[in-house]
């Protein structure tokens, strides 16, 4: 930037309104899928209370963003020769599982959602998906004990989407406990969304981003990774990998290595 403001003060104002719009975007889509969402569940409620037996598929516009770039790393982490299985933690609207499952005809994938106005769109996703290989969601409450979770205890995979900043931090607790109680020994569990890393966030609009998730509940925003790994060792899950993703997001890779009873 003062190399080009030496040279060129017009281009540097340019540049420097382009990194100001920029950031102003990314923290503007980012508030307004948090409110589409709140939106979508309360019109979903309304519909489905006085349309009880319709179907309604809902669509997250931020899900249909992120979707294929999750995909790649499902793909790179996914094993496509097992007959395995898959849950995916708080499924949205069902958009994400049922447009990864037909890349792994051989896994299963269960779907679960905290939100109980979010099912139908979740089964009406699930019963399109051609491939057949989308269960019908269950109710789960991460925080509450996997034993009240209504899904087997041998999952592979776990996939958990923009989830742990929007919810306070003994959700994420109990995500790892719970899901260190579902996974197989070796099991991956794959979680999406903005991190802070070693009380670094970055870019501004995370900062942004996570300032107005706070303004709204103190008890939630962006978490540290350093702080998930703390919770995750307790529960006898490692870090494996960190992914950079679009948008200033990533794909965290983490996986059981020990037993937790
Ligand atoms: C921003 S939405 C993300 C939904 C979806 N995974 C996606 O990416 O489109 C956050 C999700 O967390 C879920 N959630 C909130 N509190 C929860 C809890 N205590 N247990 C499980 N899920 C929860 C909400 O119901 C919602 O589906």
């Amino acid at each position: 930037m003062e190399f080009l403001k030496q040279y060129s003060p017009d281009a540097a104002s340019m540049m420097k309104c382009y990194r100001i719009i920029n950031r102003k975007v990314y923290f503007s889509l980012r508030v307004l899928d948090m409110y589409a969402y709140r939106l979508k569940c309360i019109q979903n409620y309304n519909s489905t209370k006085s349309r009880s037996e319709k179907r309604q598929k809902i669509n997250f516009s931020s899900a249909d963003r992120n979707k294929t770039a999750i995909l790649e790393v499902l793909e790179n982490f996914f094993d496509k020769s097992i007959e395995g299985k898959v849950l995916e933690i708080s499924s949205g609207t069902g958009q994400h599982s049922a447009y990864f499952a037909p890349h792994f005809p051989k896994l299963t994938f269960y779907t679960s959602e905290y939100e109980e106005s979010l099912m139908d769109s979740i089964r009406a996703y699930a019963a399109d998906t051609p491939t057949k290989n989308v269960k019908e969601p269950v109710l789960i409450n991460v925080i509450d004990d996997w034993t009240k979770w209504n899904v087997p205890n041998d999952f592979d995979y776990a996939i958990n989407i923009n989830m742990i900043h929007v919810t306070p931090f003994p959700c994420s607790i109990g995500l790892f406990k719970n899901v260190s109680s579902i996974l197989k020994i070796g099991g991956l569990l794959i979680t999406y969304g903005a991190y802070a890393n070693n009380g670094v966030l970055e870019p501004e609009s995370n900062r942004d981003f996570d300032r107005s998730i706070r303004k709204r509940d103190p008890n939630c925003g962006v978490r540290d990774i350093q702080d998930l790994i703390k919770v995750s060792e307790t529960y006898g899950i490692s870090l494996k990998h960190i992914q950079e993703m679009p948008a200033n997001n990533k794909c965290i890779i983490w996986q059981k290595t020990n037993v937790f009873k």
